[in-house]
C-alpha cells in the first residue's frame, strides 16, 4: 500500500471544534495520506478553520460548497475532486471524532485484499462507545432491514468509516446516486456488491462526538427507509422475472470493475 496516494474526506457541516483535532490526528496516524475536507457553507465558520489548517500543510485540502446539501451530495463532489487529482484510494471519515484515524491502518490494510472496506461496529471485535440506546437500535435495526431488504450479508450497511479503491467509484456510475442523506452509505455499499466488488467489513471502535451535534435526523432515517424498500421490491420484481424466463435468480447486474479479486455473489460478501 505505500505507494499509493490516500486521500481521507471529511465532510463537515458546523465542526469547528471537531475538525483540528480530527486532522491532526489523521496526519500523525497516516502521514502520507492527504486530507480534503468538504465543507458546505458551515454557518459555525468551519470553512474559514478549515482554510487556516490547509494554509499550514500542503497535504490539507478544502473544497468549500454552496450550501447545505446532505451527506451523500458532500462526498460525491470529494470523491470528484479526489478521482480527478489521481488518488488511489479514497477514506470516507466523519469529523466529530466517531472514527478513530488510528485505526485507518486496519482499514488500509484490509484494501490490500479488497475493493472496498467497511469499518463495522457490528462485526466481532467492533463496538460503540457513549451511544445512546436509541441510536444502537436505529442503526442495527437499519443494518437488520438492509440485510433483510436487499439480502446483503454485511453486518454495517449503514456505517461512514469506509476505504475505496479509486476504481470502485470510477466505475460505478455515480452520477446516477441520488441518496442525499446518510442512506448514501447503503446506496454505494449496495451498488459496489451489485458490481461484484469485493466488499470486507473490519472492527472499529465507534465513539460517540463529544462536541457538536449530529446532523441524523427523521428526514434522513425516512429517506433510508424508502429507497432501501425500493431497491428491494426491484430487486425482487427483476429476480421473478428471470425466474419466470428460466434463468438463474441472482445475477449481478453492472459493469465488472477491473478487479484482482474473484467476484462475489450478490448475497456472499465477506
Ligand atoms: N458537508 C456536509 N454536508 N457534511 C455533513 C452533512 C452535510 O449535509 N451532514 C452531516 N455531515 C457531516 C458531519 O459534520 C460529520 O462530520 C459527518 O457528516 C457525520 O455526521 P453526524 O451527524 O455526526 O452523523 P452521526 O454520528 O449522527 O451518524 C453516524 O452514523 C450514521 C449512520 O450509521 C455516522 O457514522 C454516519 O456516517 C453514518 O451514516
Ligand atoms: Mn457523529
Amino acid at each position: 500500500m505505500d505507494h499509493e496516494r490516500v486521500l481521507v474526506l471529511i465532510p463537515t457541516y458546523d465542526e469547528r471544534e471537531n475538525l483540528p483535532r480530527i486532522v491532526r490526528r489523521v496526519r500523525a496516524a497516516v502521514p502520507a495520506a492527504e486530507v480534503l475536507v468538504v465543507d458546505d457553507a458551515s454557518p459555525d465558520g468551519t470553512g474559514d478553520v478549515a482554510d487556516g489548517l490547509a494554509r499550514f500543510d500542503p497535504q490539507v485540502h478544502v473544497l468549500h460548497r454552496r450550501g447545505k446539501e446532505g451527506l451523500g451530495a458532500a462526498y460525491l463532489a470529494g470523491f470528484a475532486w479526489g478521482l480527478a487529482r489521481g488518488y488511489d484510494v479514497l477514506v470516507e471519515m466523519d469529523a466529530d471524532g466517531s472514527h478513530q484515524p488510528e485505526q485507518l491502518p486496519r482499514l488500509l490494510h484490509a484494501l490490500a485484499d479488497a475493493d472496498v472496506v467497511l469499518g463495522s461496529r457490528w462485526v466481532a471485535g467492533g463496538e460503540v462507545r457513549n451511544w445512546p440506546l436509541h441510536r444502537q437500535l436505529l442503526s442495527r435495526g437499519g443494518s437488520a432491514y438492509t440485510r433483510w431488504a436487499l439480502g446483503l450479508r454485511l453486518r454495517d450497511a449503514t456505517g461512514g468509516y469506509r476505504a475505496y479503491r479509486r476504481h470502485v467509484l470510477e466505475d460505478l456510475d455515480l452520477s446516477r446516486v441520488a441518496s442525499h442523506g446518510y442512506c448514501f452509505q447503503i446506496d454505494l455499499a449496495w451498488r459496489a456488491l451489485r458490481a461484484g466488488c469485493h466488499v470486507v467489513e473490519v472492527p472499529i471502535t465507534f465513539v460517540e462526538r463529544t462536541s457538536g451535534v449530529s446532523k441524523m435526523s427523521g428526514a434522513i432515517v425516512r429517506e433510508s427507509l424508502v429507497r432501501v424498500t425500493r431497491w428491494a421490491v426491484t430487486e425482487r420484481g427483476a429476480q421473478l422475472g428471470r425466474v419466470a424466463r428460466g434463468e438463474p435468480a441472482r445475477v449481478r447486474p453492472g459493469s465488472a470493475p477491473r478487479s484482482r479479486m474473484p467476484r462475489l455473489e450478490l448475497d456472499g460478501a465477506a
